[in-house]
C-alpha cells in the first residue's frame, strides 16, 4: 500500500515548480523531502494535500484512488498537512483548535471517541496543560505545536508535514520527530516530512528524496544517499560526512577547515591569519 506520485507538474501561472516528479511513499515509512529553498517542497507537499493542483500526472493511494478526485471530507480522513507558516489568528482554545482535525468525523457535535483522540494529540505534542490558552496567545512554536496535534487528531492514512519542526526548541523538535515517526510506524501511516536539518532527517527518517529545482535527484537510505557531492550540487555548501552513534552526519565545512584539511596546513592551526588563510586557498585553488 503506497502513496505514488507520478511525473507530476505543478506551477505557478506559466512557471513550473515541480518539473515531472515520480516518487513512492509505503505505509509505516517516514519519509524526508529535502532540497534548498525555493526547491518545491511546499509546492509538491500542497499538491498532494489537494490545495494545489497537478497540470500534469498522478497521485494515487492504494493503487487506485486518485486523491485529486476526492470529495473533501472524504480526503481529510486520508490526509492531514501541517502547514510550514502558521496561520492560527481566530478565537479558539488549543483544545478546540485541535478538535478541528476531527470535524471530518462528526456530524454537528463531537463525540467522547473525538475528545479521545483530541487528548491523546494534546498529550503527545507537550500541549496538554495549555489546553485552556486561546490560539492568538501562543508563541510561534507552541502555534506550530497545535498544528501537529491537530493533524494526529485527524487520524489520517498520509501525513504531510511542513518543516513542522523550524520554530521548535530542541526539546520539541526532537519530541515531535520522535511523535511523528512512532505515529507512522504504530498506525501504519505513510507520511512526508520537508525538513532542512539534515542530521535529523538521518536520525528519524527512514528515506530521503531531494528535490533540486523541481525534480527527483537522488532517494534512498540517508546513509546511501548522502554524498559531499550531492549535498554540493543542491546547496552549494563543501561537507564532510561522518558517522555518530550509527547515523549519517553531515558537517558543512568553512574555508578555513577546508585549508586545515591539507596536511601542509597544519602549521596554520596556531595563529594562521586571514591573509595567511586566503593566501593557503590560492596555494590551493591555483
Ligand atoms: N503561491 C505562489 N505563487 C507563485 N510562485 C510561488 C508560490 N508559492 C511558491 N512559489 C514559487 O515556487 C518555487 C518553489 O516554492 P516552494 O515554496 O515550493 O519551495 P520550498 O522548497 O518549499 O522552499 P522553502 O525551503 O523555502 O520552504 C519558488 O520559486 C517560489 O517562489
Ligand atoms: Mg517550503
Amino acid at each position: 500500500m503506497t502513496l505514488n506520485i507520478d511525473s507530476l507538474v505543478v506551477g505557478y501561472g506559466k512557471r513550473n515548480v515541480v518539473k515531472g516528479a515520480s516518487l513512492e511513499i509505503r505505509k509505516g515509512e517516514l519519509v524526508g523531502l529535502l532540497g534548498s529553498n525555493g526547491s518545491g517542497k511546499s509546492t509538491l507537499i500542497k499538491t498532494i494535500a489537494g490545495i494545489n493542483r497537478q497540470s500534469a500526472g498522478t497521485i494515487t493511494w492504494n493503487g487506485n484512488v486518485d486523491l485529486a478526485r476526492l470529495p473533501r471530507r472524504d480526503l481529510a480522513k486520508i490526509v492531514a498537512y501541517v502547514p510550514q507558516s502558521i496561520g492560527l489568528s481566530f478565537g479558539l482554545n488549543i483544545k478546540e483548535a485541535v478538535l478541528l482535525g476531527r470535524t471530518p468525523y462528526f456530524g454537528t457535535r463531537p463525540r467522547e471517541e473525538d475528545w479521545d483522540h483530541v487528548e491523546d494529540a494534546m498529550r503527545l505534542v507537550g500541549l496538554d496543560e495549555l489546553r485552556d490558552r486561546s490560539v492568538t496567545e501562543l508563541s510561534g512554536g507552541q502555534g506550530q505545536r497545535v498544528l501537529i496535534a491537530r493533524a494526529i487528531a485527524q487520524d489520517p492514512e498520509i501525513l504531510l508535514l511542513d518543516e513542522p519542526t523550524s520554530a521548535l526548541d530542541i526539546r520539541y523538535q526532537w519530541q515531535t520527530l520522535s511523535v511523528a515517526r512512532e505515529i507512522t510506524r504504530k498506525n501504519n501511516v505513510a507520511a512526508v516530512i520537508a525538513i532542512h536539518d539534515l542530521n535529523q532527517a538521518a536520525r528519524f527518517t527512514d528515506r530521503v528524496v531531494f528535490l533540486h529545482q523541481g525534480e527527483v535527484i537522488a532517494q534512498g537510505a540517508p546513509a546511501d544517499v548522502y554524498s559531499p557531492e550531492l549535498i554540493k550540487r543542491v546547496y552549494g555548501v563543501d561537507v564532510e560526512i561522518s558517522t555518530y552513534k550509527g547515523y549519517v552526519q553531515v558537517h558543512p565545512l568553512s574555508e578555513r577547515d577546508q585549508l586545515h584539511h591539507r596536511p601542509f596546513q597544519a602549521a596554520h592551526a596556531v595563529g594562521v591569519s586571514s591573509a595567511d588563510a586566503r593566501l593557503g586557498l590560492q596555494q590551493l585553488t591555483a
